[in-house]
């Protein structure tokens, strides 16, 4: 039995039906001092899984994930596996400061002591963070489907290949899985964060993907189909970076792919701003942008 949350509702539906699955209604409301009222609607199974993704407004997410699982195992649930497509508070999974709260470790803790039995997530910015659980966590990488997306929806025939660009070194692994499955280029450019949301970007240090090819002259961004692919955009200052270095060289077309589309401070308006085609998200997080389904990779996900 499958169970969406408020912030996840479609996609809940959606494993549902990969899977074959009945999918349990959940009702929620607000009351008028803000509070959170959360009803299962009809008998449960012993074995349920709660999806709900808990970006923004990531504590009333947060709250009514707890809410759930607390809620289902009171009413017997007796294993719930818990996906959490896109993970608020994830990326604080240290003290970068003196004083800081570990919010990523909190929220974990949060989660278990709720009664989850086994959490699935995507792309999690830092893997370590799966280390807080006791239960058995998992990451799992959305970059097939964004892969099988773009091989099917997005090029047409005759396209030339796209050049898959990592917009910093942390995400050239998601180039390089892309790259794999499309059978193209990847690279990646060179990003120092100056703060929470400016972000430089160069050109320079280029790399290519082959050892014996390993540097890109700047030359060879002219006339590139670049697309750009990252886990996460937040505020879109390290895309829209990105995009203005590979315009600025000559890049003639540059299209940006990422698994969670937060795009706050209007980012996604940015981005377009900034030059980009197409903007492609995944549906861990509704926005316009949220063209890939995750519903396949998660129903994948729980068959394991
Ligand atoms: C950081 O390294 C991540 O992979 C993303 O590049 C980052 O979170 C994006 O943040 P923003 O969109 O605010 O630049």
């Amino acid at each position: 039995m499958i169970i969406g949350g408020s912030s996840s509702q479609d996609l809940a539906a959606h494993v549902a039906c990969e899977l074959g699955e009945e999918l349990c209604y959940v009702e929620t409301k607000k009351f008028p001092d803000g509070e959170r009222y959360l009803r299962v609607d009809g008998p449960i199974d012993e074995e349920v899984t709660v999806i709900q993704s808990t970006g923004y407004p990531q504590d009333e997410n947060l709250m009514e994930l707890l809410f759930m699982i607390a809620n289902l195992k009171d009413l017997g649930a007796k294993k719930i596996r818990v996906v959490v497509p896109y993970m608020g508070y994830a990326r604080q999974e240290k003290r970068f400061n003196p004083g800081e709260t570990v919010s990523a470790k909190i929220v974990c803790e949060l989660i278990q002591s709720a009664g989850a039995d086994e959490f699935i997530t995507f792309n999690i910015h830092e893997e370590c963070v799966l280390d807080f659980f006791d239960i058995p966590a998992r990451n799992v990488s959305a970059m097939p489907a964004i892969a099988e997306y773009l091989d099917k929806k997005f090029f047409k025939k005759g396209d030339d290949k796209p050049f898959i660009i990592a917009p910093d070194k942390g995400a050239y692994g998601f180039a390089q899985e892309i790259s794999e499955i499309i059978g193209c280029d990847c690279t990646y450019l060179t990003k120092v964060r100056l703060g929470p949301d400016k972000v430089e970007t160069k050109i320079v240090d280029v790399r290519c993907d082959s050892e014996s090819d390993n540097t890109v002259n700047v030359d060879s961004v002219k006339g590139m189909h670049a697309i750009i692919v990252d886990d996460i955009i937040a505020t879109g200052g390290t895309i829209v970076n990105a995009i203005k270095i590979l315009k600025q060289y000559g890049a003639e077309s540059v299209d940006v792919c990422c698994v969670h589309p937060i795009l706050a401070n209007n980012g996604a308006t940015r981005i377009y701003a900034a030059g980009a085609g197409k903007i492609i998200g995944t549906n861990s997080l509704s926005s316009d942008t949220s063209r890939v389904s995750l519903a396949k990779s998660i129903a994948d996900a729980l068959r394991d």
